[in-house]
């Protein structure tokens, strides 16, 4: 059985993992402070910093593991997608290692990863299972036929759900990534105080940037109106005063609707496909809102909801050494042509 050393460096997290007989034995994860002083990731200081990170993470991680260099069986790492800088630290320092330990390589889908996270631990969801994932970068549902076999179903046709909550932070003046911040004042806030509108998009797909369009404009109008009107457009004291006297029930009303937006369309593609086995990845699953809700729905839809640890839902290299598992046993292997690529259909 195999000893799975994985790499992950998609994004602004420096993360390694070693996985043995497909059971995690660590997760090491480097996160990037350098970003937030400018309100989002900048691809060059990160990658710079995936270059500084990456040895003492790896160490770790072997170390935490208890293991040492030759108990690894193979190198599976982040292929795509991703930011292209980004990637291609992790995936030389892959290929170094593959190369010095003699080893296999194996290159691995970021998003299929991500919905993999959910079969690290018990309780595991059965096949066939949807999976929504909403992170940052992306907003997907995925049918889930067996570990390797999984499609895209629906996805966002502009921002994901992330952005969604990371831009109308910015919008509100808060610190990047606004997400988490959003979600905090939302527990003390309103959630019918204001009404943002459901986008009509078809099928199973996902759309947010008209939401975010409407909350631009109801906070340049001191919350007068969602729409642009120029007699409405506030002063910049009346804003603010607006935004301090009413930052929770913004909060919890934009959330409202971004987390009716996704369930929605899962409710959708559960009443579609005839499957009551719903999972939740990506960092956006960490929001208290969309975790209430989506257990409440799955009590009235009959649905068995999954939702990993916190620590698997953010990007992580355990989600990669899993599905690097999974590969390994279906002797899915990458040579050393295998180049990082910034965007991948699976
Ligand atoms: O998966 P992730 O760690 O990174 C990628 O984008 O791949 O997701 C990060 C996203 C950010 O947009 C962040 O604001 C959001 O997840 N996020 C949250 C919460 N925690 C993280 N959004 C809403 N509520 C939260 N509690
Ligand atoms: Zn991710």
């Amino acid at each position: 059985m195999p000893t799975i050393l994985a790499i992950e460096s998609s994004c602004d997290e420096t993360s390694a993992a070693i996985c043995k007989d497909g059971k995690i034995l660590s997760n090491v994860i480097a996160s990037q402070k350098i970003h937030e002083e400018y309100g989002g990731v900048v691809p060059e200081l990160a990658s710079r910093a995936h270059m500084q990170n990456i040895v003492p993470v790896v160490d770790v991680a072997i170390k935490n593991a208890g293991c040492k260099l030759e108990d690894i069986d193979a190198i599976a790492f982040t292929q795509a997608p991703g930011l292209i800088g980004a990637l291609l630290v992790g995936g030389q320092f892959a290929k170094s290692m593959s190369l010095a330990l003699d080893k296999p390589l194996i290159a691995v889908h970021h998003m299929q990863a991500h919905v993999i996270a959910n079969l690290i631990e018990d309780p595991r969801p059965k096949f066939p299972f949807l999976c929504l994932t909403v992170s940052g970068g992306h907003t997907q549902i995925v049918l889930c036929e067996s570990p390797l076999k999984m499609k895209v179903i629906g996805q966002t046709i502009d921002d994901a759900a992330g952005e969604a909550f990371d831009k109308t932070a910015k919008i509100l003046g808060l610190p990047y990534p606004g997400g988490p911040l959003i979600d905090k004042h939302a527990r003390d806030g309103n959630a019918n105080a204001y009404t943002f509108t459901e986008p009509q998009i078809k099928g199973l797909d996902f759309s947010f940037s008209g939401l975010k369009t409407s909350i631009l404009y109801f906070i340049n109008n001191a919350g007068r109106s969602n729409v642009f009107k120029e007699e409405l457009v506030a002063t910049s004291e009346e804003r603010k005063n607006f935004i301090d006297n009413n930052l929770a029930d913004i909060c919890a009303s934009v959330q409202n609707r971004i987390v009716s937006i996704l369930l929605n369309k899962l409710a959708k593609a559960a009443k579609e496909t005839g499957i009551n086995q719903i999972c939740i990845a990506g960092g956006v699953s960490a929001n208290s809102g969309l975790r209430n809700s989506i257990l409440k729905m799955g009590e009235q839809k009959n649905w068995e909801v999954y939702i990993p640890k916190f620590e698997y839902c953010t990007d992580n290299a355990a989600m990669i050494a899993t599905t690097g598992y999974y590969k390994y046993l279906a002797g899915d292997f990458a040579d050393l042509s295998a180049t990082p690529t910034a965007r991948a259909e699976w």
